[in-house]
């Protein structure tokens, strides 16, 4: 027998038994004589101590026992002495004074100590992600979420849904990101596609009278990773029939907010019912269709302030259609030039010209470009945006979209200069009537927005052909302190309907034909109205951990360039496996 009892179990009430303990020496301290070894496993960590004078054979054992040795241990509970309690950790209060050793298992010196809180570089961490995966960090990560997605299933469930899986070979589904491929062996020149969501077959589930599925659903997309993406990733996913976009929002807030007063009590959910905004007012004040809502400090537009100014960035703007916005920073005077730079910096990546801005200094308003305005005008600005003495105010003028996005970006830079943006709040909010289509100028197309199975308001229909760009969508996300944490919406559930939008989208019968037949034919056989959601898993869970990135909550993620560090995939294959899938592989020209 390995154990009678965990690392993280015994208290002073289990004093005088004799127990055994397995699992690895998290740290050796060597007195002479005594020899204590803190062995840890899963459940925590429980201090031996090895006396000579008791057991020399086991004593011989803890001398020779190293760091990440895994031992076995036969020995008696004893209360520690007055002023030997260790408060930090569950077993504190006891020892186990040994009566036999075993070592089970020798381990190198790991590249990296497990007992310490030290940073440790990315790389070697997920290299050796087994290791790093012993580290109370990570591990209370990977057990958080555990207990996180059972409790969710266990909600699901009560409420009538019912699990079911989906495949993981199958034709694509479009979710606007590049597709991973498999090769098919039995068929050549052809392949499976892994889907970036369950979304077609949970909508043709519904077709099928399965009325409330939902999934823990894995799904790839070949796209860039960056901190809240990964190629794979882990949906809630769910979809509902005979349902308007009131209930599937109001079911997953119900859901969402009981996971999260039960799994971070500590933690203050900031409102609700969660507050709803459109996408319009949404980017129109926060820049973003994903806001945090912790703060305020909310862009305002000035645009008819400004429309007679000497300023010839902003009247130019103005004259090409656009807008100009501003974004007051209460105590923002104390910006150092750097600060300053800093912030036009960050204007400019997401795509504004430049960030002009005014202080509010004692003795009046400053800043290079009050030269251009008059004194009138500079008070209205100032009025407009309520700013006060000691505040500066951040000017974007651009295309709707450019300055309010830029200036988003600079919003959340403030808040995180001014610590506004609390780990321990949660602000969740809906972000509503989505425009149906996303308008790329390099192709001069129309894409789908969300996906091309969510519907138009039904009143807008008439405009899919004269004015699409001005179409709604019955489309829903749903954002968490500034992170896009699921999205949903009602579908299309007339082929008529579904036909049209493939149209506008510009997808030729044909291809309609290839990529989508399957589905417009099971909606020819009585498709129920119905809609439904995802949430991203991990990002929910990165939010609730105080994680800065995703990878922090996946087991075995990707590093941000998609590798895997640990299994050393993506690899070349041998030959003769590639040759049997079809495959001939072509040099990349230089
Ligand atoms: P969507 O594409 O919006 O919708 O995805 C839903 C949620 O999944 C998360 N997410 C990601 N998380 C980690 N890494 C990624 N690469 C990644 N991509 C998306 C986001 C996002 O809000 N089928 C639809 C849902 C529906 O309409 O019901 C879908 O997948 O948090
Ligand atoms: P310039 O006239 O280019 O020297 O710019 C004067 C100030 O206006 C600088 O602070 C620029 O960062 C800023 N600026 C330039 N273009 C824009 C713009 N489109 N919106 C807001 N500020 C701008």
């Amino acid at each position: 027998m390995y154990r009678t009892h965990t690392c993280g179990e015994l208290r002073k009430e289990n004093e005088g038994q004799t127990v055994t303990l397995s699992g690895w020496v998290h740290r050796r301290r060597d007195h002479g004589e005594l020899i204590f070894i803190d062995l840890r496993d899963r459940y925590g960590l429980t201090q031996i101590v090895f006396n000579p004078a008791e057991n020399k054979e086991a004593h011989r054992i803890a001398e020779e026992a190293r760091s990440e040795f895994v031992l076995k241990v036969v020995g008696k509970v004893s209360v520690r002495p007055a002023g030997g309690e260790n408060k930090d950790i569950a077993t504190g209060g006891i020892e186990v004074s040994i009566e036999s050793a075993e070592i089970l298992n020798r381990a190198k010196t790991p590249p990296f100590e497990i007992d310490q809180n030290k940073e440790v570089n990315e790389e070697t961490r997920l290299k050796y992600r087994y290791l790093d995966l012993r580290k109370d960090r990570m591990k209370n990560n990977i057990v958080f979420r555990h207990k996180f997605i059972k409790r969710l299933r266990d909600l699901m469930d009560e409420r009538g849904f019912c699990e079911v899986e989906t495949p993981m070979l199958m034709k694509g589904t479009p979710e606007g990101s590049r597709e991973f491929i498999v090769p098919a062996r039995l068929y050549p020149g052809t392949f499976y596609v892994l889907p970036q969501s369950p979304q077609q077959l949970k909508q043709l589930l519904m077709v099928a009278g399965m009325d409330r599925y939902f999934q823990i659903a894995r799904c790839f997309r070949d796209e860039d990773s960056r901190g809240d993406r990964q190629p794979e990733f882990t949906q809630m996913d769910l979809e509902m029939s005979f349902v308007e976009e009131e209930d599937i929002m109001s079911l997953n807030e119900e859901v969402l907010t009981q996971l999260l007063k039960e799994l971070v009590p500590e933690k203050e959910i900031m409102s609700t019912p969660f507050p709803r905004l459109t996408w319009h007012e949404a980017m129109s004040r926060f820049g973003t269709d994903k806001p945090d809502m912790r703060f305020g400090m909310e862009i305002v537009d000035v645009s008819d302030l400004v429309k007679a100014c000497g300023f010839q960035v902003f009247t130019g703007a103005l004259q090409n259609g656009g807008v100009v916005k501003c974004l007051r920073v209460e105590g923002g005077a104390e910006f150092s030039r750097k600060e300053i730079d800093d912030m036009t910096e960050i204007a400019k990546v997401y795509g504004a010209k430049g960030l002009a801005y005014v202080t509010l200094a004692e003795d009046g308003i400053k800043g290079p470009i009050t030269k251009f305005f008059k004194e009138e005008e500079l008070a209205a600005l100032v009025e407009r945006c309520s700013a006060k003495t000691g505040d500066i105010v951040f000017f974007a003028a651009d295309e709707f979209e450019v300055a309010c996005n830029a200036l988003g970006y600079v919003r959340l830079a403030c808040g995180d200069r001014f610590n506004l943006r609390d780990p321990n709040k949660l602000a969740l909010l809906w972000v509503i009537d989505f425009p149906l289509f996303e308008y790329s100028k390099e192709e001069n197309r129309l894409a789908s927005a969300h996906h091309p199975f969510t519907s138009p308001k039904l009143d807008q229909i008439d405009m899919l052909d004269t004015d699409p760009r001005t179409v709604l969508a019955k489309a829903y996300d749903i954002a968490m302190n500034g992170s896009e944490i699921g999205g949903g919406s009602i579908r299309i559930h007339s082929p008529e309907v579904q036909k049209k939008i493939f149209e506008v989208l510009g997808i030729s019968e044909v291809e309609i034909e290839r990529r989508f037949g399957h589905l417009l034919e099971a909606f020819s056989y009585g498709a129920p109205p119905h809609g439904g959601i995802a949430w991203g898993l991990d990002r929910i869970l990165m939010l609730l951990r105080d994680e800065p990135n995703i990878r922090e909550v996946i087991a075995f993620p990707k590093d941000s360039k998609a590798k895997d560090l640990l299994t050393g995939a993506p690899s070349s294959l041998p030959e003769a496996a590639v040759r049997e899938m079809h495959i001939k592989t072509i040099e990349k020209q230089a």
